[in-house]
């Protein structure tokens, strides 16, 4: 769990492992010309509010030319800005004004598919000669007629589009507006490594590469066996394992390709998203030799229940997981996960604030969960997420975490002049950043506390970690640093549980709280949340 390699002893640790990563997802985050939709100069506009929050890095979600049948996770050009967020000169801008002030910028690269508008698949589907036909995927249809395979979508419904005009099958394992390109074409290759070099070029940090484990998939594209235990409350597309489709060795060797061309462009970072069990997630970070990503992002904090004894396994798992020089990294919201106060509650999201913020590894967090957005109703005529209306019956809706950013308390919460594309959250009127930053004791500075605390405590950002007793119900885990030594005691439920202490130490300084006051009488309160510095006892 705690390895000394990682602990401390290497001397040097690159900004990506000790910084803090803070997604903006632009359509959301501040529109400056009044569409109701963000851009990048609203981006820019705001940029002094992230830098006070403390993080050391910006992801944005993508901001190419898209038809956005996918929110622009559905690219038409991929060097090039869309006009609904700028352009180029906008971009520059904002990445000059980023680095002013000491913030790096990450961009979302979308390498499994791009839009069926790119001009690489309107040439690819003109003909069977075409020379970019092979930059897709394309296949007669079965010996039977119908799609080449089981394969399906995994916003549900067959992975094949018929294609009329050249009597062949297209792959997506998206929308059909978002085809699957071929990595296996060693032309498709070199251009998007070029992507990747237009962008590092321009003075990107790094890159989120979107599904990356999907963009190889097994040669001679045999059925995906069935998954005995899917149950109706899944998704269709889990009615299959995905042992075809996705993971395959080509697709790590190509991740490490990305990798070595990040590397010679100095401390890029590439984060992979990538879900899959540990042993095989760990296999992305590659081999010393041969490095893939430098994180995998890992979503178990999203994907689990929330309790003690469910954390205390996944963290303790996922340790164990890591090959010796992997450094890890939690995730705790995202454009497209639940918001995390509006599945554990408010009170709870502050533990998780805690949790993410104290344990090791780079943190993630999503833009207006540091204000504690929770649930919010999207009436059925303003849904807008492709995967909620393919699926209706389940509750998989991603436009709840997509909100705009509520600002203060002037019309449209200062977001836009116009009207928002999706609905603010109810309570913007009282939630929102203004207020927060008026409030010593709201979401936000619990936020910016705990930031702050991450950066000048080595203990934190770099530090080992392990798993320390608690009481039922309370999560508690030592970092360490040096001769400084912390313990987090994190209570997951209502009420008081008992403060355990390693033996032969006593509580030096209370760092951070979860709660507005929290007294030393020995409990955990209920809620509470608590980075105490411990000294010897003696
Ligand atoms: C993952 C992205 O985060 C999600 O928003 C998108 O729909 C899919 N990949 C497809 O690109």
């Amino acid at each position: 769990m705690s390895s000394p390699a990682l602990s401390g002893a290497v001397a040097h640790h690159p900004w990506w492992e000790s910084g803090v990563i803070y997604q903006v997802y632009p359509r959301s985050f501040q529109d400056s010309d009044g569409d109701g939709i963000g851009d990048l100069a609203g981006v820019l506009a705001r940029l002094d509010y992230i830098a006070a929050l403390g993080v050391d890095a910006i992801w944005l979600s993508p901001v190419f030319p898209s038809p956005m049948a996918d929110f622009g996770y559905d690219v038409a050009d991929y060097c090039g800005i869309d006009p609904m967020f700028g352009d180029l000169a906008a971009f520059d801008s904002l990445l000059a004004a980023a680095h002013a002030r000491g913030l790096k910028l990450i961009l979302d690269f979308v390498p499994n598919h791009s839009s069926d508008q790119h001009p690489w698949f309107l040439a690819s589907r003109s003909s069977r000669d075409d020379p970019k036909r092979d930059w897709y995927i394309w296949r007669d249809p079965a010996p039977g007629g119908g799609p080449p395979n089981n394969w399906i979508s995994d916003f549900g419904g067959s992975a094949w589009e018929w294609d009329a005009r050249t009597g062949q099958y297209y792959l997506h394992a998206f929308l059909k507006e978002q085809p699957d390109l071929n990595w296996r074409n060693p032309a498709l290759r070199d251009a998007m490594m070029d992507v990747l070099r237009f962008w590092m070029d321009r003075g990107v940090d790094g890159f989120r590469i979107d599904v990356l484990w999907h963009i190889v998939k097994a040669e001679g594209l045999p059925d995906n066996p069935p998954n005995p235990h899917w149950t109706p409350a899944q998704t269709e597309r889990d009615k299959l394992i995905q042992r075809y489709s996705t993971d395959q060795p080509e697709a790590h060797a190509i991740a490490a390709d990305m990798r070595a061309l990040a590397d010679g462009y100095g401390e890029r970072v590439l984060i992979g998203e990538i879900f899959l069990p540990n042993d095989r997630h760990a296999r992305w970070y590659g081999a010393p030799d041969r490095p893939q990503v430098h994180l995998p992002f890992n979503f178990q904090l999203i994907e689990n229940d929330w309790n003690a004894a469910t954390l205390n396994r996944i963290i303790a798992d996922y340790e164990a997981s890591l090959p010796p020089f992997g450094w890890p990294n939690w995730v705790i919201g995202s454009h497209d996960a639940p918001r995390i106060s509006a599945r554990i509650g408010e009170a709870q999201a502050r533990v998780a604030a805690m949790l993410l913020l104290t344990l090791r590894g780079t943190p993630t967090l999503y833009q207006g969960d540091e204000i504690g957005i929770g649930p919010v109703d999207i009436p059925p005529d303003r849904i807008r997420d492709p995967q909620h209306w393919r699926q209706p019956t389940l509750d998989i809706g991603r436009d709840r975490s997509r909100t705009p950013m509520p600002w203060d308390a002037s019309a449209n919460a200062g977001f836009t002049t116009g009207k928002p594309w999706l609905p603010l959250n109810a309570d913007w009127p009282v939630r929102n950043v203004d207020a927060q930053l008026a409030d010593p004791v709201s979401m936000l500075a619990l936020y910016r506390a705990l930031i702050a605390l991450r950066r000048v405590t080595r203990a934190l950002a770099i530090g080992g970690i392990a798993i320390a007793v608690g009481d039922s119900d309370v999560l508690a885990y030592e970092r360490w640093h040096d001769d400084d030594r912390l313990l987090i005691a994190l209570n997951l439920c209502a009420e008081p549980r008992q403060l355990l202490l390693p033996v032969g130490v006593r509580i030096a300084e209370v760092l951070a709280s979860t709660l507005p006051s929290h007294p030393m009488d020995g409990t955990l309160h209920g809620d509470g949340g608590l980075v105490l510095r411990l000294e010897r006892d003696d």
